[in-house]
């Protein structure tokens, strides 16, 4: 199971944002609920029983439809079903009802779209007629014969007089949603009694969501937790079937509500359902030498996890191997997927890719800002290895974070210094997205490497409004707005220099940008003409001192790396600006307001030390993995 939290964002007066700042260096290194979640949630898995009758009656199903087949002189593959798109259905529990009919309304929205997401990536041999779990056999039995050389070995001889309900996680499965169940009086004679009847199933469903929205005791137990899931049912080749996300109500409804972090979460809630998952891992499927779309000729991977030289856990299947491989530009061929190893006890996996070396994908511990956040191709790749899904690769989104660096790239002995992806010290930078200007921080799951986070408040450059929530009388001719990305630059306008006796520091600042070819673009400053801004290089501007960096492969190379499109301005209705198009024309933008006025340098002192204790709370997202304890037979 797997829970996703959130820092609470506060808002006081100014003069309390200093121990605002503390509280949070305190609230985010709270440790994780993994322990407490592990002993309370209890998955329940189909019986090995059901399973293997359910795989004897699939393989004579398929020999007697094989064998119609073959009378009928029809090829056989031809007329198997090849996979498609996987029909995931949403039940939203009951006792969800307490919520107004605008959140419930806006909840079902979220999560319709990141079903919708996740459904245009993967398919399936979809489930044939209406979908039907098993009942738990231990939960429902008080015997089972156990002598393997009689009929009725380990079917259920005596009903347990207590048994009520099936539960997934914490809903109560309905009734209707169930496989019927039997007990067998005598070890060897067919006589049954049916102990509860058979559902009747849903139709048209591969995987059933049960979302339950309410506000729960492991949201209340830290003040962080936003939403959970678990699976709680799988079908004979271990294909999840059934799972729950609970969504914590106060943190997804309330004011800190933001919709693609909220469908974000749900899509990384239900990748883990479906299988990202250190509970499935050892479950995955190699269906490589299998020419069946049925996937009946696929076998067990076994142990897909591994650790490296170093110690670090990886998932060593080969899809994660070759996307990782293209993505760092490595031919190293144990280059398997690195686990998290934070939440996890040494030498044990998780169910989250390193940050360090995965940073910004949807399937790391923390999530950042909604616009950092990629469906990126090692996650596909992985879903890809389950065995159970036939991924759509190719629409993966552009990782950047670390592209091309190396195969030792995020390594803790080549982090500090081998790499523009990381940072040092605690200096104002930018995203590695150039979205966001950013503070230089790490976090608990950094292990002391540190990477630009984007500010909780003001950074977009892509957001007009964020133009007056810069925290300092800026002179270094920021624009924001639609095409405006993030520059490491120290400018500072001529005419205020004779203000300042010190030189300005390199900081990120927002310019405007347009793409002139792949890696190649031209910067606007406040007032200035548009200029070439030599990938790899640094310009200066007339009117300023100092000088803007220009970022090597970063900008107009991936067009998929965008604000988000909510944010297009009116006057643009196609493309979006990171495409690669051909040279606009200039136009003139209104000149940013300076406000130049006399800075006294301690009153700079007092609110960079603000802005900074302030930076540190960035709004993000953490998402703690545990596990779930199997029902023992
Ligand atoms: C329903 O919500 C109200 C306030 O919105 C709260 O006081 C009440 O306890 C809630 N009821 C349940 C059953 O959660
Ligand atoms: C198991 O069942 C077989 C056939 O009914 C019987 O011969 C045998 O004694 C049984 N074994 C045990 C250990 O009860
Ligand atoms: C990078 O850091 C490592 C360990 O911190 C150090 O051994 C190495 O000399 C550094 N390299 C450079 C080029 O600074
Ligand atoms: C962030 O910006 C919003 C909108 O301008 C403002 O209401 C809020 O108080 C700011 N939060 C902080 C922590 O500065
Ligand atoms: C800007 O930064 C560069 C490189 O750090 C430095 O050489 C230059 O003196 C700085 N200029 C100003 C005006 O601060
Ligand atoms: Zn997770």
């Amino acid at each position: 199971m797997h829970s996703l939290a959130r820092g609470k964002p506060m808002v006081l007066p100014p003069t309390w944002r200093l121990w605002v700042g503390m509280l949070f260096v305190v609230v985010s290194e709270q440790r994780c609920i993994f322990d407490e979640v592990q002993a309370q949630a209890k998955v329940v898995q189909a019986a090995p029983t059901e399973l293997r009758l359910l795989q004897a009656m699939n393989r004579v199903g398929r020999m007697a439809s094989a064998e119609r087949r073959m009378k009928l002189g029809k090829p056989a593959l031809s007329t198997l079903a090849s996979p498609q798109p996987i029909r995931i259905r949403l039940w939203i529990v009951k006792e969800s009802g307490n919520l107004s009919g605008n959140e419930k309304e806006r909840m079902e929205a979220v999560v319709e779209e990141a079903v919708r997401v996740v459904s245009s990536l993967l398919s399936v041999n979809r489930v044939k007629g209406p979908l039907l779990l098993s009942r738990d056999i231990n939960k429902y039995c008080k015997f089972l014969w156990k002598n393997s050389s009689t009929a009725n070995y380990n079917r259920c001889g005596r009903a347990n007089s207590n048994y009520r309900t099936e539960t997934c996680l914490d809903v109560t499965i309905p009734d209707d949603h169930l496989d019927g169940c039997d007990i067998y009086m005598s070890a060897d004679s067919p006589q049954r009694t049916e102990l509860r009847p058979k559902g009747s199933g849903l139709p048209d469903t591969d995987f059933l969501l049960y979302l339950h929205i309410q506000s729960t005791d492991k949201c209340r137990a830290e003040p962080g937790v936003l939403a959970y899931a678990a699976h709680c049912r799988t079908d004979a080749q271990g294909r999840p079937l059934a799972g729950v996300v609970v969504i914590c109500r106060d943190r997804l409804t309330g004011a800190t509500y933001k919709r693609q972090a909220a469908v974000q979460t749900v899509i990384h809630e239900l990748f883990h359902v479906l299988g990202f998952s250190k509970e499935l891992f050892h479950t995955w499927r190699d269906c490589s030498s299998t020419s069946q779309a049925d996937g009946s000729g696929c076998s067990h991977r076994g142990k897909v996890t591994h650790a490296d030289q170093s110690g670090q856990m990886r998932i060593f299947t080969p899809s994660v191997i070759s996307a990782l491989q293209k993505h760092l530009g490595s031919t190293d061929p144990e280059l398997g997927g690195p686990l998290e190893n934070l939440d996890a006890p040494l030498g044990r996996v998780s169910s989250h890719w390193e940050s360090r070396v995965l940073q910004g994908s949807i399937m790391t511990a923390v999530l950042g800002d909604s616009t950092t956040v990629r469906i990126d191709p090692v996650t596909l790749a992985a879903l890809q290895d389950t065995g159970w899904y036939i991924v759509d690769l190719s629409r993966a989104q552009s990782l950047v974070w670390g592209d091309g660096e190396g195969g030792t790239f995020g390594s803790l002995s080549t982090c500090q210094n081998k790499s523009t992806f990381f940072c040092s010290g605690s200096g104002f930078g930018c995203h590695f997205l150039h979205l966001h200007k950013g503070a230089c921080q790490t976090d608990q799951y950094l292990e002391g490497c540190r990477v630009y986070k984007p500010f909780k408040n003001g950074s977009e450059c892509w957001k007009k409004e964020d133009m007056g929530q810069s925290d300092e009388e800026d002179s270094g001719g920021e624009i924001f707005g639609f095409d405006s990305r993030c520059f490491f630059s120290n400018l500072t306008r001529q005419s205020q220099s004779q203000f300042l006796s010190f030189s300005s520091s390199v900081k990120g600042r927002c310019y405007r940008h347009r793409c002139t070819g792949q890696n190649r673009y031209q910067i606007q400053v406040s007032g200035s003409e548009w200029m070439d801004c030599p990938a790899g290089g640094s310009i200066q501007i007339e009117g300023y001192l100092g000088s803007v960096s220009c970022p090597d492969r970063r900008l107009c190379l991936y067009p998929d790396i965008s604000p988000p499109s909510d944010h297009i301005p009116s006057s643009i209705t196609s493309a979006p600006s990171e495409k690669l198009t051909s040279i606009q024309t200039p136009t003139q933008l209104p000149h940013t307001a300076t406000k130049a006025s006399f800075i006294i340098v301690a009153v700079c002192l007092l609110s960079a030390v603000l802005v900074s204790f302030k930076r540190c709370c960035s709004f993000r997202i953490r998402i703690h993995t545990f596990t779930d304890d199997h029902s023992d037979p």
